[in-house]
């Protein structure tokens, strides 16, 4: 792989964050967090959808302008993402100059080539999809089987895109390409989907919609939202505007969705690239849906929860329990829930309990030992060596399950790894060896591989919870940021002899949630 460009939905900002979007972007930073780590430029974009009915009836509600208001709401993301420690490269607005000349470009392009054209139509609008419903896409009481919502019968003059001229190749593109959507088993779906597809309608009239980019050279319509949304994706890596950046990054290597979503990417987008001559991302891939204790979100049911609201109610200083949670809650790719008590019970088990105590435990034992000095005797090699082998066995296995997209599987096996240095040292008792003159270099020797294999796992783990796996890093006296380090140089044995730890520098790498320390007011 020579570079690395992933995408994420651009979210809508008729309502603020919640930790379903939140689930989208961690996941994404993760694996462009993990592609850095293996020396491959890459491009992470990110941004707001700011077009469109909704945003414009939100507005009106709240007696402020569509662009005040998408301001105020743009900041919100950016500030969550912020928290979050979302690492991206460009955070895209769609109300940004750039944009509008593009989407007016590729608006233009499809016309030129017969691929748009204008038709009187008479159709069911749903304002939360933002699209026109088919008879047979509605649920049994006539309602949009995603909002519940009985969608409005519209009757305009409107531009359409020919899409039914993109349907045999759109099918034989998904068929001879099996990682073009993922997980694989929704290709199918998608394949479904295509059977029925129609001529879309890419345009409203400026009447019903006035809050968009207007068509070009027809100031009376407005290009319809997923043209206008779909199109951020080249808008963000220069197309137009940075010839450099865009021969550079295009084509998407991930262009990371929701479920919900699949169809205008898998199809829409697909056509319009196409159409556009463009060449096609290599994975569309749709991820499975957060729930809050097994119920969709939702502002009726009042469940809605902002990743900020969990940080706070935690006093969390670090974003990182909550990444490493959502992104292991469930099987990448599957529908994963959030509760308190899971939360709690998971990050405590896998991150204090597990990781936080074998690294402290290690330390104190270093200190007390050896006056927190790894013996020149002490250094192991990785011949024969029962960590050592688990440390690149380790290594092998993240880097394949990214390349599939398996996140929580490449956690897993961190913490196996994790698991398994805990049981050697519990098998070794090295408290025991230090008793001994002779067997006080054998207590060396487990200490070292213990606290090489942390070094290994907080190279591993970085992605996922990156001020952990930094602190890690300190706590072993190491210098420089553990971002830096590339896989390829992991290698056993970097831990030198002398000096990394005193009584002073072993501090918890993660406090339990909920115990005496967690926060700094149980702390008072
Ligand atoms: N604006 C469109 C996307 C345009 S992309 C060219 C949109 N916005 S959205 O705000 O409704 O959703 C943004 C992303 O968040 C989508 O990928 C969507 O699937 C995802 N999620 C929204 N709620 C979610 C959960 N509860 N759980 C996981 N992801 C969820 O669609």
């Amino acid at each position: 792989m020579e570079k690395f460009y992933i995408t994420t939905a651009i979210d809508y900002v008729n309502a603020p964050p919640h930790i379903g979007h939140a689930y989208e972007k961690i996941a994404s930073d993760v694996i462009f967090r993990h592609y850095r780590q293996r020396g491959i430029p890459g491009f992470f974009l990110i941004g707001t959808d700011e077009h469109g009915i909704k945003i414009q009836k939100t507005a009106n509600e709240k007696d402020v302008t569509p662009q005040d208001f998408c301001d105020e709401i743009a900041a919100k993301f950016i500030k969550e993402w912020e928290l979050l420690d979302i690492k991206y490269n460009r955070f895209i607005r769609t109300t940004e100059n750039d944009h509008k000349r593009v989407v007016q470009h590729i608006f233009k392009t499809l016309t030129d080539k017969g691929d748009i054209y204008k038709a009187s139509y008479t159709g069911l609008y749903c304002t939360g999809c933002e699209c026109f419903l088919n008879e047979r896409e509605l649920d049994e009481n006539g309602l949009c089987p995603d909002h519940k919502t009985k969608p409005q019968e519209i009757k305009e003059e409107n531009y359409f895109f020919r899409l039914s001229r993109y349907k045999d190749r759109i099918k034989d593109h998904i068929k001879a390409n099996p990682g073009f959507i993922l997980p694989e088993y929704r290709a199918s779906e998608v394949l479904n989907q295509l059977k029925n597809v129609e001529d879309i309608s890419i345009s409203r009239s400026k009447e019903s919609v006035s809050w968009g980019i207007p068509v070009p050279g027809d100031d009376s319509q407005i290009i319809y939202v997923w043209i206008d949304a779909l199109s951020n994706y080249l808008t963000g890596i220069g197309y137009l505007n940075n010839p450099e950046l865009y021969e550079k990054f295009w084509s998407a290597d991930c262009h990371m969705i929701g479920k919900d979503i699949l169809k205008f990417h898998a199809i829409y987008w697909t056509a319009i690239l196409m159409g556009m001559e463009i060449p096609l991302p290599k994975t569309i891939y749709a991820h499975g849906w957060i729930t809050v204790d097994q119920s969709k979100m939702s502002k009726s049911l009042g469940n809605v929860i902002a990743p900020s609201t969990i940080l706070d109610s935690f006093e969390l200083k670090s974003p990182d329990s909550l990444r490493y949670f959502l992104i292991t809650t469930t099987t990448f790719g599957n529908d994963g829930n959030y509760s308190d008590e899971d939360f709690k019970n998971k990050v405590n088990a896998d991150l204090a309990n597990n990781l936080g105590n074998l690294l402290n435990r290690s330390l104190s034992m270093l200190v007390k030992y050896f006056d927190g000095n790894i013996p020149a005797e002490g250094v192991t090699s990785s011949e024969n060596n029962e960590l050592a082998k688990l440390a690149e066995k380790t290594r092998q296995s993240v880097i394949e399950s990214i390349d599939n997209y398996r996140l929580a599987l490449a956690a897993e096996s961190i913490i196996s790894f994790v698991d398994s240095a805990n049981k050697y040292i519990n098998e070794q008792v090295p408290w025991t060896l230090a008793k001994n003159d002779e067997t006080k270099i054998q207590c060396a020797q487990v200490l070292y591989n213990v606290l090489e294999s942390l070094r290994h796992v907080s190279v591993l783990i970085y992605p996922y919870v990156p001020s952990i796996a930094q602190d890690m890093r300190e706590q072993l006296g190491l210098e420089g940021k553990v971002c830096d380090i590339l896989l390829d140089d992991l290698q056993w044995g970097e831990l030198q002899p002398g000096k990394i730890a005193s009584k002073d520098s072993i501090k918890p790498v993660f406090l339990r949630l909920d115990s005496e320390l967690a926060g700094e007011k149980k702390k008072k």
